[in-house]
């Protein structure tokens, strides 16, 4: 399945649910008990499972991510202000959504009027001098190149994301390609370049 398919799906099922909590004469139906993961599937592959996976094995009834019994109400950390730099990040990849590296708080992306799209689009970007979304915005499933953005583009926040400086629930053990294939050379480069938060 492509990454824009599942993100389809996700936002569908996204909606589902918006849907299903606002009737609320009708409750949700009751989710049928997950099936829990056996321990021998697991211990076939400990190099791939996440650390957050092991742990929890070791803590029944624990919800690690926020370090509380999965009974207890925990209290949220406070809301950070996103990245309002406007400083392009690297991309960790050539096929990455860049993130956004501006406030969107507030836009609104309806049927109505897309926000991004008042400064992303290619008729906007010499007032707005933001970067034109990319060709494959243009482009339908088919390869075809349509004149307006595609409709399955239209909800930029589906694959880009502004940032903010949190704690990752979940460890990241990513590896760049060029780390990959030239790790000295990496070093250096890492070593040149400011660390960005
Ligand atoms: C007021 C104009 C404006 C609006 C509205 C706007 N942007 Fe931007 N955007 C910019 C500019 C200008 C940049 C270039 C970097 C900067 O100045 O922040 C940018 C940069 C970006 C980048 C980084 C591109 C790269 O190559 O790294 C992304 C992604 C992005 N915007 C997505 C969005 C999304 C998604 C929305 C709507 C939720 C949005 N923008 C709304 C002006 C805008
Ligand atoms: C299905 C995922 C997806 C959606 C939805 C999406 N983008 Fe992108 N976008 C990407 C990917 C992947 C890239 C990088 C590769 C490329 O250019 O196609 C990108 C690149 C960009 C860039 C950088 C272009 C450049 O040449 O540097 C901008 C700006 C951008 N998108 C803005 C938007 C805006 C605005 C929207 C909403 C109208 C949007 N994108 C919707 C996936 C998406």
């Amino acid at each position: 399945m492509s990454t824009a398919r599942r993100l389809l799906l996700a936002s569908v099922a996204c909606v589902f649910a918006v849907l299903a909590g606002c009737n609320k004469a009708e409750p949700p139906p009751a989710e049928p008990p997950k099936q829990q993961p056996q321990p021998q599937a697991q211990a076939q592959q400990p190099t791939t499972a996440p650390t957050v996976v092991a742990s929890r094995e070791m803590a029944p009834g624990m919800d690690v991510m926020r370090g509380a019994p999965i009974t207890e109400t925990t209290k949220p950390p406070p809301i950070t202000n996103p990245d309002n730099s406007d400083i392009k990040r690297v991309r960790n990849y050539s096929m990455q959504p860049p993130v956004i590296p501006h406030k969107v708080e507030g836009y609104q992306i309806d049927k109505n009027a897309n926000r991004c799209m008042f400064c992303h689009a290619r008729t906007r970007t010499q007032e707005s001098q933001a970067p034109m979304i990319s060709v494959t915005h243009f482009q339908d499933r088919s390869g075809n190149h349509l004149a307006e953005l595609s409709p399955r583009r239209y909800f930029c926040m589906q694959c880009h994301v502004p940032q903010a400086d949190l704690q990752p629930l979940v460890a990241n053990r990513f590896v760049d390609v060029d780390a990959m294939l030239n790790p000295q050379a990496a070093a250096s480069a890492a070593a040149s370049t400011p660390e960005r938060k």
